[in-house]
């Protein structure tokens, strides 16, 4: 391995949280390894307030919300608060030209307006309890496990995940429920102030939240939603506290972190800026075309808002990860990590035996991957994201689903007809030919030779049924042989045919590659053993805690630790859709009516704030809490300067936005109108 020298950097605390601020914390660890190190931060709880399995605590009024973020509860009622982009897909699915709730915003003035959202559920984590040895001993055990659990968790999910890449299992039980509705919304102009411009970046001035309700039946058990189910009663909410913040406070975050790699070894980490060049390349061209369609026309701007902005996101995302992993030398540091990793195994022959090889294992099964992998991400990124293809793949899904369950086959092609028939409110046909042409030619440019497919777009458009829920109606009334070759169907076929090859090929390197990886991270933990340590992100509840703290993005700058609504004002231009001002909110700025939501010091509204908490993409939404466990915050995006964090984490440059509760309350209360949600919250003044 090559060994390169280090000039800036100190030593390396790779997923090993030596400063307070570095660590997605798990739960039923806070005793163990942090509490002690919290307090002396300023917290005043202790483990148990936190977490615990036979009381309630702070984690009972934390949902994982509607599978990719976080969400809190702030009244003995139900409701809840989270990002307006995490609500972004609900609230566009409710929304028609008519009622552009998504344009315009929402506020239900009572109960019975609110609106149920199809589809939409929460969380509550029950439990999580480490299994690791009852598992090594005997692997059978986990069916037992799993229904043991859900004899003691009645009407709950239960399953077993994997930590540390697979050294760890835990057993984790949830409660589920279905019926959320939406209670309200600021514009899409304040929710998302600033678009994609402002994403990742600070100074902001986003007021990146959004309401709901959880319903429950009348016993306070899940239900699917019905209109006699009631709100739910929750076992714990969150006070809200209107006292404000200071530079140094403490402040804690939990939530549903997603993805991080931390334990990636050098060779995963090009690999994945290799894969992520291709989907640069890939998304700015289709989101060039997406967005001329969209600039053009409201309803496409509509239909599109949430395709295009989870494009961006990531997007954005890849392209400041490239530039801060060559500023901050991530490739070099941790070859530097690896190397000292191999020089610890070395020094003694039983760990040469155990770890020897796997760091050398890893980067072989990278190695081999690569081509595939490669190709199966630049399918991704282009063919597959022709739209008739993918209605043709839901179609085929449904159908085959449906057969399985022993559907007549009149039963099963209904059944896709109506599944496909529910993605055409955002489709537009004009829109998804021109990218079909664009992603074709790149995809044929770039792939090997032999995997070139041949698209005549023209063709395909103009005699696939797949285009029109009337079409596809007509076409699937002769049967399914008939819809087996309608061109989209036809073309995805070989579409498939061509991934899975690919597939085949890759998958026999990530099965090894999982195995080393196992062995790499079970070295490191041995390496660093007594130190805390934390598992990279699964989707599973963490903790993670810190102080407000300001930033300096580079030489000669110091960013200050909180905006306030002049910002939004200063930004403002209403000829720019990302930088416009609601009339009523300008008027509120300029009538000073702020009510307790300005800051007593300067009597300016906060916007945004700054912490140097650990968080990544599934964190969103997630409450922000100072010393006592009151909502100060939501937390909503990761700063530019640090889009590697994903991978390592940087104690000088790695903050964490959030939207100050007192923003999110000017817009729901003084310029949204609706007070009677704030009639249920308890504040501390
Ligand atoms: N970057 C933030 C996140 O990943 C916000 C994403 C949504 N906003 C947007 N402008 N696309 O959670």
């Amino acid at each position: 391995m090559k060994k390169i020298l280090l000039t800036v950097v100190a030593a390396l605390t790779l997923s090993f949280g030596a400063s307070a601020d570095e660590g997605m914390w798990l739960l039923p660890l806070l005793q163990k390894m942090n509490i002690k190190a919290m307090n002396e931060l300023g917290c005043k709880l202790s483990a148990e307030d936190i977490y615990s399995v036979n009381n309630t605590s702070l984690k009972d009024a934390i949902v994982q919300f509607g599978g990719g973020c976080t969400g809190e509860i702030i009244s003995d009622k139900g409701l809840l608060v989270t990002n307006h982009h995490c609500g972004y897909s609900s609230i566009q699915a409710l929304s028609t030209p008519e009622h552009n709730y998504l344009e315009d915003g929402y506020w239900a003035m009572d109960n019975a307006s609110e609106l149920p959202v199809p589809g939409l559920s929460v969380k509550f984590l029950r439990q999580m309890k480490d299994v690791t040895k009852i598992l090594e001993k005997d692997p059978t055990k986990k069916d037992a496990l799993i229904k043991a659990a859900k004899e003691d968790f009645p009407g709950c999910e239960a399953f077993i995940e994997n930590f540390y890449n697979d050294n760890v299992q835990y057993l984790i039980v949830y409660a589920v429920y279905k019926d959320v509705r939406f209670v309200g919304a600021p514009p899409a102009c304040s929710g998302k102030f600033g678009g994609e411009t402002d994403n990742w970046m600070w100074p902001r001035h986003t007021c990146d939240f959004s309401m709901f309700r959880v319903y429950a039946g009348k016993d306070n058990q899940p239900a699917e939603y019905s209109k006699d189910n009631v709100p739910y009663t929750p076992a714990r909410s969150l006070k809200i506290s209107l006292k404000g913040i200071k530079d140094g406070d403490y402040a804690m975050i939990m939530g549903y972190p997603g993805r991080t790699s931390r334990f990636n070894t050098e060779a995963q980490l090009k690999l994945t800026l290799e894969s992520n060049a291709i989907s640069i390349e890939a998304r700015t061209l289709r989101q060039k075309l997406m967005w001329e369609a969209m600039e053009a026309d409201p309803t496409v701007r509509l239909q599109y808002a949430n395709k295009y902005a989870s494009s961006a996101n990531a997007w954005k995302k890849w392209i400041g990860m490239e530039k801060a992993f060559k500023k901050l030398d991530i490739i070099g540091r941790e070859s530097q990590e690896e190397a000292d990793f191999m020089a610890w195994v070395g020094k003694n022959h039983k760990r040469s035996e155990k770890y020897g090889s796997a760091l050398g294992d890893i980067e072989k099964n990278v190695d081999g991957m690569r081509k595939p992998y490669l190709g199966m991400i630049r399918f991704t990124e282009t063919l597959n994201r022709i739209e008739v293809l993918g209605f043709a793949g839901l179609f085929d899904k449904v159908y085959k689903a449906g057969k399985k369950n022993n559907k007549s086959d009149e039963e099963a092609i209904n059944a896709a007809v109506e599944a496909v028939k529910a993605v055409y409110k955002d489709y537009y046909e004009p829109l998804d030919r021109v990218e079909a042409a664009a992603l074709a030619e790149l995809y044929n440019s770039k792939c090997d030779p032999w995997r070139r497919i041949d698209i005549n777009v023209k063709n395909l458009f103009d005699s696939t049924a797949f285009t029109s829920a009337e079409k596809l109606e007509k076409l699937a009334a002769q049967g399914i042989e008939a819809v087996r070759k309608d061109p989209a169907m036809v073309l995805r076929e070989e579409g498939i045919e061509m991934y899975r090859s690919l597939y085949k090929n890759y998958i026999n390197y990530a099965t090894e590659l999982k195995k080393s990886s196992k062995t790499y991270t079970a070295g490191m933990l041995e390496w660093k053993k007594g130190q805390p340590s934390y598992p990279d992100a699964n989707f599973t509840m963490r903790l993670t805690y810190g102080t407000v703290k300001a930033y300096e993005p580079k030489d000669g700058v110091l960013y200050k630790y909180y905006t306030t609504l002049d910002g939004v004002m200063e930004k403002k231009d209403n000829s720019n859709y990302e930088f416009r001002v609601p009339a009523k909110l300008e008027q509120v700025w300029k009538d000073k009516d702020f009510g307790d939501y300005a800051m007593p010091e300067n009597g300016k509204v906060p916007a945004c704030f700054l912490i140097n908490c650990d968080i990544t993409g599934g964190n969103s939404g997630s409450p922000v809490m100072d010393a006592n466990g009151n909502l100060i915050g939501l937390a909503f995006d990761g700063n530019w300067e640090s889009m590697s964090s994903d991978v390592m984490f940087e104690p000088d440059l790695q903050r964490c936005i959030c939207v100050d509760i007192r923003y999110v309350l000017l817009l729901m209360d003084k310029v949204g109108g609706a007070g009677y949600p704030r009639n249920e919250m308890k504040f501390v003044k």
